[in-house]
């Protein structure tokens, strides 16, 4: 039996700033799908489980560092930038350090690049005993992309880039997608020997190609369909392009796990989400971080869910904005509700239109249907809670608890002037101002007494 291959190394380059991106942001940090597109690269990289993953930096060094601490084992500095072949000659005394062995280098602008395209060109690269191997894709712009030329047998001869090239190179639409698997060895050798020579004045990787060729060793090409997946982000466009191609991709997935988009084109999906099947999704609907979604859900049009974890047959009505909570098995919120960050809704809790929420704990059952603001509470399960029901949970230096106990009745356009506590079972008449705690099982009333004037408006009117 065939002894398992080493793991490679891989390195990443993401030293450049990306000019074309005309951004005062390196381009590498640009989001794509809600996260800096570096990130999705790495975790690329990670998935073929290599023996670490190392990433050029250069442009705003610690700004990437710190985007990519925890997807990246480990970091070189590129401190000017002279181009992807100098890039990768920064990393040259680690590389060494592996004695032999293979390096995946990807540029660091590909985040709609799969695990499964590096690991069919790993498995080209094995198959064929190449010393290095590329990843080709044909587009129908080519500009701007460095050309495969192709020698009289229809193999790789060399990579020009679009400066460089003639206006016949130019014509040529298999392009350099930027992802290889090289040779440590034979690489490190020829990196010492590029020179500048082009119209850039810089150290390209890509002629490494030709430098190993001449030295009689095999360059395999792995030429990938469907380009999207492996086209780099250079503009804008491109920035947006990728976007739409990794949540295209998401609500593929999603689709074939059993859960309903009614438009996929207009419902983003950010691709660590898992969503329960049979939920359905409307349009306009933003789903993102590691939000969860149990069974049956229902996201309608114009909501956002950022890293909320929902049980089954959670409804969330129109246009409403939910953040780093638990809902449980039936809750619905919305329409035009906000449930910001440390929320906790039980079971079958029902938020309604124009109610706020943030760090409050509403227990199972309880309803808040209209106009409230409920912050820093702890309410009990089966509560009614009134329209117009705010707790005034600061007090100018700091923020109050409310609690509430079980089966509490809040009168509508109650105030709750936190700290305060309401027993269980207790009632609070509506247009109360709540100061004092209030007993289990009392009702609370502070209101002034009416007074009806008979006949008032009949002599206002005459007089
Ligand atoms: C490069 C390729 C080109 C290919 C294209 C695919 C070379 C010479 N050309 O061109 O053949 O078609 O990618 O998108 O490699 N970087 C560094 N240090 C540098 C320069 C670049 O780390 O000194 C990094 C960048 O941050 C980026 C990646 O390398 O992530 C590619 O750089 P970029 O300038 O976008 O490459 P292109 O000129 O587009
Ligand atoms: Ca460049």
């Amino acid at each position: 039996m065939a002894r398992a291959p080493r793991p490679p190394i891989v390195l990443v380059l993401a030293a450049g700033l990306g000019k074309r991106m005309r951004s005062r942001r390196v381009k590498i940090l640009h989001e794509v799908a809600g996260r800096p597109m570096a990130s999705w690269v790495l975790d690329a990289a990670r998935g073929i489980r290599p023996a670490r993953i190392v990433t050029v930096v250069g442009h705003q060094a610690d700004a990437v560092r710190d985007a990519l601490r925890k997807a990246s084992d480990d970091f070189v500095l590129q401190a000017e930038q002279r181009g992807t072949g100098h890039a990768v000659q920064q990393a040259a005394s680690l590389l060494k350090k592996s004695r032999a062995g293979t390096v995946v280098i990807l540029n660091g602008d590909l985040p709609a690049l799969e695990t499964a395209t590096l690991r069919r060109l790993l498995a080209l690269h094995r198959r064929t005993g190449a010393a290095m191997s590329l990843v080709t894709t044909e587009v129908t712009d080519p500009s701007g992309y460095g050309r495969i030329v192709r020698g009289a047998e229809g193999d790789v001869a060399r990579i020009v880039e679009h400066r460089d090239a003639t206006p016949e190179q130019r014509a040529i639409r298999e392009i350099n997608t930027g992802i290889y698997c090289i040779e440590i060895t034979p690489l490190l050798a020829e990196l010492r020997r590029l020179r500048p020579t082009n119209a850039q004045g810089e150290y390209y990787l890509t002629d490494v190609v030709e430098r190993l060729l001449a030295r009689k060793m095999l360059v395999a090409a792995l030429r990938h369909k469907g380009p999207d997946e492996v086209l780099g982000v250079n503009t804008r466009a491109e920035l947006a392009r990728a976007s739409r191609a990794l949540y295209a991709r998401k609500a593929r997935a999603l689709e074939e796990s059993g859960v309903t988009l009614h438009d996929a084109s207009r419902t983003w999906v950010d691709p660590r989400a898992r969503i329960g099947r049979d939920s359905i999704l409307y349009p306009d609907v933003i789903i993102e971080g590691a939000t969860v979604l149990g069974e049956g859900c229902v996201v309608r049009p114009g909501c956002r869910l950022t890293d909320v974890t929902a049980a089954a047959q959670v409804e969330f009505r129109d246009h409403s904005v939910v953040a780093d909570s638990r809902l449980g098995r039936g809750a619905a919120v919305g329409p035009f509700a906000h449930v910001r960050p440390g929320s906790v809704l039980d079971a079958n809790v029902r938020v309604g239109n124009f109610v706020e929420v943030k760090k409050s704990h509403l227990g199972r059952g309880t309803k808040a249907s209209h106009l409230s603001y409920l912050g820093d509470a702890e309410i009990g399960e089966g509560c009614n809670i009134g329209a117009g029901t705010i707790t005034c949970n600061y007090d100018g230096v700091r923020k109050n608890r409310t609690r509430l106990g079980r089966r509490v009745f809040i009168g509508s356009d109650t105030q709750l002037v936190a700290p305060v506590t309401v027993g269980d079972g207790a009632y609070v008449a509506a247009g109360a101002t709540v100061t004092q705690d209030v007993p289990a099982g009392a009702l609370a009333i502070s209101r002034s007494v009416q007074k009806n004037i008979e006949g008032w408006v009949a002599r206002k009117r005459r007089g």
